[in-house]
């Protein structure tokens, strides 16, 4: 899904990833597609197990993928397979979930943060000015140059993570769930981080995350994916306000809410995600979708581009009308 106007900074074709268990194949990642344009944050969304992870692991060449492209600021990357884990790329960086297991427990902060610095051949008191510039962006004072991780609240030691990740100015960070190991109020100054730091250099944001709280303020585009595919994608603002896909809608039904006068009417997601290695025929969302019908459980959905950087892949794509119809009874269509 070619998604944006401006040239892509970062754009998948087709990725393929199969994981080859004594259980069987799962296919983890399965023909995705999608570009980030510079200084856009793309929001990826869904639930457990459907291949997000996979996902950075293949675009920080942490992982081999089977088939499809990877192009970063016109590198591309094919599949191959003869493949050896990748250096470490100045382009692309990453900030996971946990700073705990994330951050090395036996450096301190100055080491973790320079380390990628003198990979470049930083060295000395340049290293020390460099670490403590970077220090300042995240809202961090040259006191913590000596700390060590286990020194550091929850909401520091992720800061400290931005600010390794952001050593070599990156073009894109891919932020694997980063607030959702923090508290609330921490959560909240970190993310309020994240838009300062992208106001000042344009840097792109993948971001994952489950939060679909978060997605509405950081996010411009939201690409929402389901069993290694991504299901809807298009401007946070359109797809939050008027989703197409029923999981998208499902999702969105899913956030709790708060006003008891405003309380869903609708259970929202029933069943579980069926397993990767006995896929679902047809769409694989058919099993748990309330509007299935014979034709969405024998074949695959196709794309349908609404507009430019608007996708999803259903046959019976929601509208306004229907999404206030959803207390009728399930499948009527079928
Ligand atoms: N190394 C592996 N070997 C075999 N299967 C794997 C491996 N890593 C992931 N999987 C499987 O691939 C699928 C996608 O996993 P992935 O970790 O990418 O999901 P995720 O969307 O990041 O989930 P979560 O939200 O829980 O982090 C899952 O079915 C998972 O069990
Ligand atoms: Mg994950």
């Amino acid at each position: 899904m070619n998604t944006t106007s401006t040239p892509s900074l970062l754009s998948v074709a087709g990725l393929r990833k199969v994981y080859r268990t004594r259980h069987g194949a799962i296919k983890a990642l399965d023909g995705v597609s999608f570009d980030v344009a510079p200084g856009e944050t793309l929001a990826l969304v869904g639930e457990s197990g459907c291949g997000k992870s996979t996902l950075v692991s293949t675009l920080l060449g942490l992982a081999s993928f089977d088939a499809g492209t990877i192009a970063i600021d016109g590198n591309t990357t094919t599949a191959h397979s003869n493949w050896t884990k990748m250096p470490p790329r100045r382009d692309v960086s990453v900030v996971f979930q946990n700073p705990q297991s994330s951050l090395d427990p036996k450096m301190k902060v100055r080491s973790i943060i320079g380390e990628p610095l003198q990979t470049v051949g930083v060295r000395g008191v340049t290293l020390t000015d460099k670490v403590t510039e970077l220090l300042g962006q995240v809202g961090l004072g040259p006191e913590f140059l000596k700390r060590y991780p286990h020194q550091l609240s929850g909401g520091q030691q992720q800061r400290v993570a931005i600010a390794r990740a952001l050593a070599l100015e990156p073009r894109m960070l891919v932020l694997d769930e980063p607030t959702s190991a923090l508290d609330v109020s921490v959560q909240a100054q970190i993310l309020k981080l994240l838009k300062a730091l992208q106001a000042r250099s344009n840097v792109s944001y993948l971001f994952i995350t489950h939060d679909l709280g978060v997605v509405d303020y950081l996010a411009d585009r939201v690409a929402v994916m389901y069993l290694g595919r991504i299901v809807e994608t298009g401007p946070v603002s359109d797809v939050f306000s008027d989703p197409r896909h029923p999981y998208t809608k499902a999702l969105l039904d899913a956030v709790p809410v708060i006003d008891p006068t405003r309380r869903r009417q609708q259970a929202p997601l029933d069943g579980e995600v069926p397993s990767p290695i006995n896929r679902p025929s047809g769409c694989s969302f058919s099993p748990r979708c309330r509007w299935a019908t014979s034709t969405c459980r024998a074949s695959e959905p196709p794309i349908c581009e609404e507009k430019r950087g608007r996708e999803y892949l259903c046959f019976h794509p929601l509208s306004r009308g229907q999404i206030g119809d959803l207390t009728g009874s399930p499948n009527e269509a079928a």
